[in-house]
């Protein structure tokens, strides 16, 4: 599942632009969880294509390293890099096999955990995060949303579409999704639930986690107004968690 972005390649060009993953809703809701990175050295697990990673070093980090599992993804980040140099270093690797990779401030991990194969695969990802994080130091999420439900309106106008979605999903369920960019494709990734979560990344050492809804930002209502928000808001396909350690 997890080499999926391989072949998925250069279709994730332009994700950026569709609604759901704006800043109008899932950079402001993220960003206002992570707070501020200035002078902050700053881990972001499955990168991608490097799109929050540059972010991170322009919003002021200071060490700022990106790692993905798909070879595809790197190499896009890393031709970003070439291109635009930021000074940040990119590295292939399982969030869950990391090798060590020196002490952050900061995790940050935009659309990983879901993708854990099993509950182990998942503790292990947790155990790396928390093992990269110096004392004090905070993971910051970004995850689909356990609380999904095939009842509320679907994200499909917003750019992304969930598949046949199950009323009561199970945990490790594989859900699907489209992204509608100008090449849709489509991911597929597991269901767990909120307390599979938090057992994982309490064993993992975390000791404070707290969810937050996505929120449209004041930019985002005035662009689009409350009205245009509003289904995405009632049923959001993602979430964002931030973990204390
Ligand atoms: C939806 S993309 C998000 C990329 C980037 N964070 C962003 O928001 O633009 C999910 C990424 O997770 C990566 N990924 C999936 N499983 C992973 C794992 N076990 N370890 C590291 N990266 C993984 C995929 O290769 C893909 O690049």
């Amino acid at each position: 599942m997890s080499a999926q972005y391989d072949d998925i390649g250069e279709k994730v060009a332009d994700w950026d632009v569709l609604p759901v993953r704006s800043e109008f809703i899932e950079g402001h809701t993220f960003f206002k969880a992570l707070g501020s990175v200035r002078e902050q050295d700053v881990l972001d697990v499955a990168c991608g294509d490097g799109l929050y990673t540059r972010q991170l070093k322009l919003r002021g980090a200071r060490r700022v390293v990106g790692v993905d599992i798909s070879e595809e993804m790197i190499r896009g980040a890393r031709r970003q890099e070439a291109e635009h140099p930021l000074g940040i270093e990119y590295h292939v690797s399982d969030a869950a096999a990391l090798a060590p990779l020196g002490d952050f401030d900061c995790v940050t991990a935009i659309y990983l955990l879901h993708y854990a194969e099993s509950p182990e695969h998942l503790r292990r990802m947790c155990r790396n995060i928390h093992d990269h994080l110096r004392p004090g130091g905070r993971f910051v999420t970004y995850a689909f949303n356990p609380e999904f439900s095939a009842k509320g309106p679907n994200s499909t106008k917003y750019g992304i579409t969930m598949l046949d979605y199950p009323a009561a999903p199970r945990e490790g369920q594989a859900i699907s999704a489209v992204l509608h960019t100008k090449s849709p494709f489509t991911i597929h990734f597991s269901h767990w639930s909120q307390a599979t979560y938090e057992q994982a990344l309490r064993e993992a050492g975390f000791k404070t986690l707290t969810w937050s809804r996505p929120e449209a930002s004041p930019e985002g209502l005035l662009a689009r107004g409350q009205a245009f928000w509003q289904d995405y808001l009632d049923n959001p396909h993602a979430v964002a968690l931030r973990c204390e350690r």
